[in-house]
């Protein structure tokens, strides 16, 4: 099991047209082309297999693209109160939650913002399955399949001891009291074969319940849009499950609908030495793109040369650990210099904080057909002021 997980970043694909000079820096930019043609994708998935297809939010939650998310797909999927409310305000249709603790003083709220409240736990579910009935809401339970198909041990729900989901051997009669449908979630960033796999694992054991369910929830991780997925595998399998057992599917992709749709473009502050060419630039690990400490991996950088001059990118704040990681380029780099990372639409822009102080990146989108170049937002001061006091 390898430590670092592998970017599955594609190309750059028409990024490789736009002018880095273009924005101000840190920057994400996200071409609504790319977002669309992921979003097509999607939704022909729900269109032919049947599946309720709901965007998570927790990946990709640039709300100004909802209005074209809404198009596509059936609604969103939250972690919790936050993400519901942005749901139900912004995006429209199905909300369904999902957290793996719910508490007295949101649940209230919680269960006005969602079609479907799907709990961790039967303790979770007994305690709040009256306001849930009550509210009309449906009741979900998540599942872990005990089954295992994850590179990284932190991204494996199955993994020993997981917190996430109650363990498909637990499932009893009194378990899935007052449950509408049962959810998993295990995968990440996965071809079909894990999940028909996963399945293959998991089906007898849910068998006997499944005629007493109103639907399978199959969470997300599932890279839909990438190039090399079988499609036709996941539609095939869906179909198969929606007729064999006469319920409904839903799947909740979220890193398939930002995947290779947006960069993070940085600029060149300084180039120290010491023991090799070092490169501190406006873009910090640790602030903007806190997965790349997390998972840990290394974000592919638009234009890499194969050969040439190594720098090791490292961000302006104080964490020694702030490094992006060694990069090349064909030529010696410049103060001033622009650069981007691919594939940054997702895990990213939800993910940024404002620790040293370090600025947020602004946010801006770009159509890839019109050239057209719309600054979403821009962060400052009061933003880095307002979470502390
Ligand atoms: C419950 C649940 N649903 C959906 C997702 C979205 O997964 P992805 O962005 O990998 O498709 C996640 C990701 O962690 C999740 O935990």
């Amino acid at each position: 099991m390898s430590e670092m997980m592998t970017t599955q970043a594609g190309d750059a694909g028409a990024f490789r047209n736009f002018d880095l000079n273009r924005v101000p820096t840190p920057c994400f930019v996200v071409d609504e082309k790319a977002v669309e043609r992921n979003l097509t994708i999607l939704s022909d998935i729900g269109t032919q297999s049947g599946a309720h297809v709901l965007s998570a939010l927790k990946a990709f939650s640039m709300f100004s693209l909802a209005p074209v998310v809404r198009q596509h797909l059936g609604g969103t999927c939250a972690s919790g109160i936050y993400e519901a409310r942005l749901g139900r305000e912004e995006y429209g249709g199905e909300v369904a939650t999902f957290s793996a603790g719910y508490k007295d003083a949101d649940i209230d709220e919680i269960l006005s913002l969602s079609d479907h409240i799907i709990f961790n736990s039967s303790t979770q579910k007994d305690r709040f399955l009256a306001k849930a009935l009550a509210a009309n809401v449906q009741v979900g339970l998540r599942i872990n399949p005990e089954h295992s198909e994850g590179e990284v041990p932190k991204y494996d729900p199955c993994a020993p001891c997981s917190r996430l989901g109650t363990p498909v051997s637990q499932l009893s009669a009194g378990v899935l009291n007052g449950v509408d449908g049962l959810h998993m979630h295990t995968l990440c960033e996965q071809g079909f074969d894990p999940l028909q796999r996963t399945w293959a694992a998991v089906e007898p054991k849910i068998a006997p319940y499944i005629s007493q369910l109103k639907w399978l929830n199959f969470g997300g991780g599932h890279h839909i849009t990438r190039d090399d997925y079988d499609r036709e595998g996941l539609i095939a399998f869906i179909k198969n499950i929606r007729e064999t057992y006469g319920i409904d599917v839903y799947l909740e992709p979220g890193e398939a609908i930002a995947l290779d749709a947006g960069i993070l473009v940085g600029e060149i502050l300084d180039l120290p030495t010491n023991g090799m060419d070092l490169a501190i630039t406006d873009i910090s690990a640790t602030c903007h793109m806190p997965d790349v400490i997390e998972a840990p991996y290394r974000p592919a950088l638009m234009d890499e040369a194969e050969a040439g001059h190594t720098y090791r990118l490292g961000g302006p704040s104080c964490l020694a650990g702030d490094v992006i990681g060694d990069y090349t380029w064909n030529k010696p780099l410049q103060i001033g210099q622009r650069f981007a990372f691919l594939d940054q639409a997702h895990y990213s822009m939800v993910k940024t904080n404002t620790f040293n102080g370090v600025p947020l990146p602004t946010i801006a989108l770009w159509n890839s057909e019109t050239d057209e170049l719309t600054i979403i937002k821009q962060f400052g001061y009061d933003d880095f002021k307002d979470r502390l006091s």
